[in-house]
């Protein structure tokens, strides 16, 4: 049985979707071990517990970032977490993470990376008037929304798109994506060469 662990900031409509799946068995051999909030506050945990799902606030404001981590980081590993995964989780992970769980953090990103990086990517792609835009299922690495890409999904910009009704059309991507990603990267039937992630099974 694999241990996913969900880190989240914000709605938690992602740490859902991977708790659907889990319980589905779309993902399956595998379990939620444990969801951390940087804050108090987040909606998610909410969404959390009435699942039965330990989720834990580890408040960041203020805290210096690798001391930060560390203490997720130990948490983690006394869960016995395989996988790490962030949804909404709004912190970059500083290298003491990254380097802790190499290859076994995914992001989820509003965006099709490398374009849109960093907050409010789907303002940004209304902006530039892309006319398709999307969400990326990546592997952390030491940089902002930079890892190498395991799942993309894309989705049309219309004309009389908003921020809000491109962010919820892309968001029904992310949900079924991040179960694809979390699937490929729990089977081991994979390759990283370079930036490249490669199937294998
Ligand atoms: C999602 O749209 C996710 O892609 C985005 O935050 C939202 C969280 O929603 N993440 C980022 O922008 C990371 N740079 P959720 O809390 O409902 O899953």
């Amino acid at each position: 049985m694999k241990r996913i662990a969900v880190l989240l900031s914000g709605r938690g409509s992602n740490l859902e979707a991977i708790a659907e799946s889990v319980q589905s068995g779309r993902i399956p051999d595998a379990e939620i071990a444990i969801v951390v909030s940087n804050r108090e506050n987040a909606p998610g945990l909410e969404k959390a517990r009435p699942r039965g799902l330990e989720a834990v606030v580890i408040p960041s404001k203020g805290r210096q970032r690798e001391e930060y981590d560390r203490e997720v980081v130990a948490l983690l590993e006394a869960k016995k977490v395989d996988l790490v995964c962030l949804a909404g989780f709004m912190r970059l992970l500083s290298p003491y993470f990254v380097e802790r769980f190499r290859n076994r953090i995914l992001n989820i990103h509003p965006a099709l990376l490398p374009a849109f990086a960093g907050l409010e990517a789907q303002r940004q792609a209304v902006e530039w008037g892309v006319k398709y835009s999307g969400c990326t299922v990546h592997f952390v690495d030491e940089n902002l929304d930079a890892g190498p890409i395991i799942v993309q999904a894309v989705v049309p910009v219309h004309d009389d798109d908003t921020e809000e009704t491109l962010a919820a059309r892309i968001l029904r991507e992310e949900h079924r994506i991040y179960t694809e990603a979390i699937n490929l990267v729990l089977s081991g039937k994979f390759r990283i060469e370079g930036r490249r992630v490669i199937r294998t099974g």
